[in-house]
């Protein structure tokens, strides 16, 4: 069975074809970040008139690097939420009509799930169960695992997402849109023992993550401090080690409580080093794994969703003709498979 995957929540149109048997066939990416730059962040008006001009020459293309024409696709998923309303109407509306057209069932993905499931898209996959931390620009969520749509969210921002956390911080950092990446750079020839940020809600019992403090704190030494170079990376440092921390410290509890092995880690934030690093020190401490999606699949793309789709047009979980995005959709009111 083959499936066509569209991904258009935010400021990426992805497309990819997946294959149960032979694996991911082709997958086409295009970002919008030149697009939303001058903003400082995604213009969610923006964002839906370029998905919308570029989705069907991604589907082309993606169709012809698969050598595929619409009859050897089984199935059309699309990302129906969450995400901005518009971008995912636009997906929506050219996945749906292209099943109707092509007379084959569409399928509604949830983006995070899509997140979720992207390092099955790996030779070196994880069994179930696992712990997975999801740490992108919109979510912030660690899930127990137990099968497909088998999850169980035991903690999740209460504020901004991690990655959200990061591009704010960024931009108080002068650093161009999406500053996440950028800060961790500038993090990289900062001195970790110059300024220290707290760990929000560590000293509390709970799972539940706050990160919007730490912009605070951020905020306010950049104020406090002279605007050169080395404080600007050590600024970036003390918050990078302080976001790093924070995600270590409740993984730590959330793994004593469940007393699983194995850890996902993905979403864009999932491709920060340090972030890696840590984590694989923990796990390894723990006699654990952790795994990830390939690089360029951490941040947001058609794979993922032509993957999860896979697995909901196996199980029959198909929608039907209208035209609809689901902007805010728990993970876990997602029906096992
Ligand atoms: O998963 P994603 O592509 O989009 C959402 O679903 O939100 O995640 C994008 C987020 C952005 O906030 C971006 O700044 C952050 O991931 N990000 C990073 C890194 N690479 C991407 N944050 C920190 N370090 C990185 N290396
Ligand atoms: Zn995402």
């Amino acid at each position: 069975m083959r499936i066509l995957g569209i991904e258009t929540s935010c400021d990426e149109t992805g497309i990819a074809i997946y294959d149960d048997e032979k694996g991911l066939l082709a997958h086409q990416l295009y970002s919008q970040v030149k697009l939303h730059a001058d903003y400082g962040g995604v213009v969610p008006e923006l964002a839906s008139r370029d998905h919308s001009r570029k989705i069907i020459p991604l589907i082309r293309q993606t169709l012809a690097e698969a050598n595929c024409s619409s009859d050897d696709i089984d199935g059309v998923a699309y990302t129906a939420g969450p995400g901005l309303v518009g971008a995912l109407l636009v997906g929506a509306s050219v996945a749906r009509s292209l099943a109707y057209a092509w007379g084959k069932p569409a399928v509604a993905v949830h983006h995070m799930e899509g997140h979720l499931l992207a390092p099955m898209l790996e030779e070196h996959k994880p069994d179930f169960p696992f712990l997975a931390l999801l740490v992108s620009g919109g979510h912030t969520q660690m899930v127990r695992v137990d099968g497909i749509g088998r999850y169980e969210v035991m903690g999740e921002s209460i504020d901004d997402a991690a990655g959200e956390a990061f591009d704010k911080t960024a931009k108080l950092l002068g650093l161009d849109y999406p500053g996440g990446p950028r800060l961790s750079k500038l993090a990289e020839k900062g001195d970790s023992s110059r300024f220290t940020f707290p760990r929000p809600m560590t000293t509390k019992p709970g799972l539940d993550f706050s990160f919007s403090g730490l912009k605070t704190s951020a905020a306010n030494t950049i104020r406090a401090e002279s605007n050169d170079d080395q404080t600007r990376a050590d600024i970036a440092r003390a918050f990078e080690d302080a976001v790093v921390d924070t995600l270590a410290i409740k993984l730590k509890r959330a793994l004593k409580i469940t007393g699983l092995k194995r850890l996902v880690v993905a979403g864009g934030v999932s491709a920060n080093r340090h972030l890696r690093e840590q984590l694989e020190l923990l796990m390894k401490k723990r006699g654990g794994e952790v795994f990830y999606p390939r690089l360029e699949f951490c941040a947001d793309n058609g794979a993922m969703i032509a993957y999860a789709g896979m697995q909901r047009l196996k199980a029959n979980q198909t929608v039907g003709l209208e035209i609809s995005a689901t902007p805010r959709w728990p993970m876990d009111e997602l029906p096992p498979v």
